[in-house]
């Protein structure tokens, strides 16, 4: 789906958009704060640029293979990656997995419910039919993304957790579109 990589998406505050070389150092940043990567199910710790540019390609890569669609997001008012949300396929175009996260000092502020709601509204015009998302269970901020989307508790599954080394036991949430 190349069209993906120059699609954009708008929300009242934030553009959302394919990631590219330019936010290199921007993943550095904030997915090298070890506050943000111990909550996540794919950011290892320490993160380098060489992490974050092999992020980059393979994200990218699987935009167009129509895998896992990520979109990074900046602010209207200023320009710089702010967050980024992960959707992710499964290959029947019926489900997706969702992840996110927000640079530390751009927490609070509703940009990830803000951004997740329109991935959402993205999902829902692509046919897709569940999404999904897991929390650690002392996530009470990422929790509360969930439930503002509308996505309600399912249980728990043990999801990888690479900065912490090992796999942790994480709530799942389940949205019916
Ligand atoms: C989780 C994360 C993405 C949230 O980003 P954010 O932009 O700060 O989130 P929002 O401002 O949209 O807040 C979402 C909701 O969480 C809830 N919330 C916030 N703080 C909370 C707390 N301490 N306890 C319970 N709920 C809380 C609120 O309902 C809030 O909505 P509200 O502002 O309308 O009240 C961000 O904190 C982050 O990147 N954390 C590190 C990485 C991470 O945890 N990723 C998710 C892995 S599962």
């Amino acid at each position: 789906m190349d069209e993906l990589l120059d699609l954009k998406l708008h929300t009242e505050r934030l553009v959302l958009r394919a990631p590219d070389d330019g936010d290199v150092p921007a993943f550095v940043r904030w997915c090298g704060d070890w506050e943000l990567a111990r909550w996540t199910a794919n950011i290892p710790h320490p993160y380098t640029a060489a992490d974050a540019e092999k992020f980059v390609a393979d994200a990218r890569r699987a935009i167009v293979d129509a895998r896992t669609l990520t979109f990074v997001f900046e602010r209207l008012e200023a320009p710089g990656l702010v967050g980024a949300i992960g959707l992710g396929l499964d290959g029947a175009g019926e489900e997706a997995d969702m992840g996110w996260w927000v640079g530390g000092p751009f927490q609070g502020q509703g940009y990830a419910s803000e951004a997740a709601s329109c991935v959402v509204d993205f999902a829902r015009t692509m046919g897709l039919r569940r999404l999904t998302a897991g929390a650690h269970p002392d996530n009470l901020v990422s929790q509360g993304v969930a439930r503002k989307l509308g996505m309600r508790s399912a249980g728990r599954l043990l999801r990888a957790q690479p900065a912490r080394g090992h796999p942790v036991e994480t709530l799942e949430f389940v949205l019916t579109l």
